[in-house]
């Protein structure tokens, strides 16, 4: 064998050993820790989240570069995190997943890098980042590089915020500022019992506060997806949460200079005799609006978001014809539907998003107002209410509202009203559009008449009675324009395919400004 081809042999037998040393990430017995705690190794991660065989990986031999604390005797090749780019139906998508095995997973400043090497990929391409997050936070023994690398992190998705969808997946610890990357990115998915996210541990905690918590009752996937919000969604394990993120891409575009992908569909007779009988004939009984969506949308493409926080609001994308679309709708089954805190900044988020990314808004009323009372008031309703009417005013998206039976006070306003910009309001004929209930109206204007009535009880019923002859249907508003029709619950989807499109080709510009102060 010639010199030359003798040093072109070792060259490859070098890549791979290295490749083969990258690829297990330092051992067999890594790979054992992670699976006897349920979890999943960095590789299967990406492995069951991309198309087969359509991962690049980028930075496979990254070293770090600390000396301290005998950490140069200590060095794993790609450092902690695997990056790269692969597909996810076909489309593309840049990936990091940190590996809890070498230094839990924790960030350095070349894992640091290796993150935002991908990130400024994505953002020059116009590809969505999908990180998997499993990591002991900032690298202890590497100081303020390590903190650096952090905000460089931040940083870097604040400004694809808006330009690229970014999904976190949480699938092991999330401490400290290490929060705060998932914290900016649009979706956050967490996994039952193996995950979990706070800012400052059971320990400090415990010392602080003297409160004793586990890590679960702090900041486990059920926590945050029901109590604080944090978690857009909480996975049984991890192949669901990799397979929920496949399913929540294909309602996104790309970036936000596309539109979201549609489905082929052909149209046929899209009446819906399930719409018919969903409401009840009593006026306070609840129902699920969840039963309207299903009735409207096409079969099983409604893809919910935030299921168990706020339920008084519920939203997520749909298919309507094919294509994607958000849903944004009061839902009686819980707390009659009114608005409150939790439910305005979830609707507000939600309705961002669609409008950074061109996905149409659907909205289903039927919202009896705000939440009254201390509670509601001290938690700054004021502030927080004004989020959803502020993020709907702003949205230039397609947006159609259809009142499905109460629209009461400021939220009919809030709730894409044709005053705020929504480009058709559609109403049921039991719609009941008035700035309150019949029955507290009269309570209030005809006072007089009712105390001084013979039997006051009676003329209480009857001034009611007038009252919701009245305003407690549609056409009051009809007569204004502020409903541009009033339509059969069965012809809804009809109704909505056809709006749709007619708005498929909207443009609106808002007045040119720097951005707008959204009340935060
Ligand atoms: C370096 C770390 C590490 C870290 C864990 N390891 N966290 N190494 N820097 N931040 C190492 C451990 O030394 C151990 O190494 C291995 O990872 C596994 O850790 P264990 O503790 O054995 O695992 P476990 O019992 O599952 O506990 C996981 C954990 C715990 C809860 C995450 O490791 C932990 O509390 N880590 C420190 C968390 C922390 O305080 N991070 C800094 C937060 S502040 P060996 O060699 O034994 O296997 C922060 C600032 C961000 O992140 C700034 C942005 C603003």
């Amino acid at each position: 064998m010639s010199s030359t081809a003798q040093q072109d042999m070792n060259k490859r037998e070098l890549l791979e050993k290295k490749i083969q040393e990258s690829l297990i990430g330092g051992g067999e017995d890594r790979i054992k820790s992670q699976h006897s705690k349920g979890k999943l190794t960095a590789r299967e991660r990406i492995h069951f989240l991309l198309d087969d065989n359509s991962f690049n990986e980028i930075g496979a031999f990254v070293l770090h570069r600390s000396n301290d604390f005998g950490m140069e005797k200590q060095r794993f090749l790609g450092d902690g995190v695997v990056t790269g780019f692969g597909t996810i139906n076909g489309r593309l998508v840049y990936v990091f997943s940190q590996d809890f095995t070498v230094f839990g997973g924790s960030l350095s400043e070349t894992h640091a890098e290796k993150i935002c090497k991908i990130m400024d990929l994505a953002l020059e391409n116009g590809a969505p980042v999908i990180g998997l997050n499993d990591s002991g936070g900032a690298r202890i023994q590497e100081g303020v590089v390590s903190l650096g690398g952090y905000a460089d992190i931040f940083y870097r998705n604040t400004i694809a915020s808006g330009v690229i969808p970014q999904i976190s997946a949480i699938m092991g610890p999330c401490a400290g500022g290490a929060v705060y990357s998932p914290a900016i990115t649009d979706f956050i998915a967490m996994v039952e019992n193996t995950s979990y996210m706070f800012v400052t541990g059971p320990n400090v905690v415990k010392t602080v506060t003297n409160e004793e918590v586990t890590s679960e009752q702090l900041g486990g996937a059920s926590v945050h997806s029901t109590k604080s919000g944090v978690a857009h969604f909480a996975f049984a394990n991890e192949i669901e949460c990799l397979n929920g993120i496949k399913s929540m891409l294909s309602y996104m575009p790309q970036n936000c200079e596309e539109k979201a992908m549609a489905l082929p569909y052909t149209t046929q007779d899209e009446t819906r005799d399930v719409l018919k009988n969903i409401i009840p004939e009593n006026a306070n009984q609840p129902y699920d609006m969840r039963e309207v969506i299903e009735g409207i949308v096409d079969d099983n493409s409604f893809y919910e978001v935030h299921k168990n926080f706020a339920e008084n609001i519920v939203v997520g994308f749909a298919r309507l014809a094919g294509r994607s679309i958000g849903i944004v709708a009061n839902n009686p089954a819980s707390l009659a539907g009114v608005l409150d805190v939790d439910s305005s900044t979830k609707g507000a988020r939600f309705v961002r998003f669609c409008d950074a990314f061109n996905i149409p808004l659907l909205v289903l009323e039927d919202v009896p107002g705000f939440l009254p009372g201390t509670d509601q008031e001290w938690n700054a309703i004021i502030t927080n209410g004004a989020k959803l009417l502020y993020a709907f005013s702003e949205a230039t998206v397609p947006r159609i509202t259809v009142i499905t039976r109460k629209a009461y006070g400021g939220a009919y306003d809030v709730m894409n009203s044709k005053h705020i910009g929504a480009d058709m309001n559609f109403a049921w004929p039991n719609a009941e559009i008035a700035v309150m209930g019949a029955k507290g109206a009269a309570e209030i204007v005809f006072k007089k008449d009712i105390t001084t009535a013979s039997n006051p009880e009676q003329a209480w019923k009857e001034k009611e009675a007038e009252y919701a002859e009245i305003f407690a249907n549609p056409y009051r508003a009809a007569e204004r324009g502020f409903i541009d029709e009033v339509i059969f619950p069965e012809n809804t989807r009809t109704k909505l395919i056809t709006a749709f499109k007619m708005l498929e080709n909207k443009v609106k510009n808002l007045p040119r400004k720097k951005h707008g102060n959204i009340p935060l």
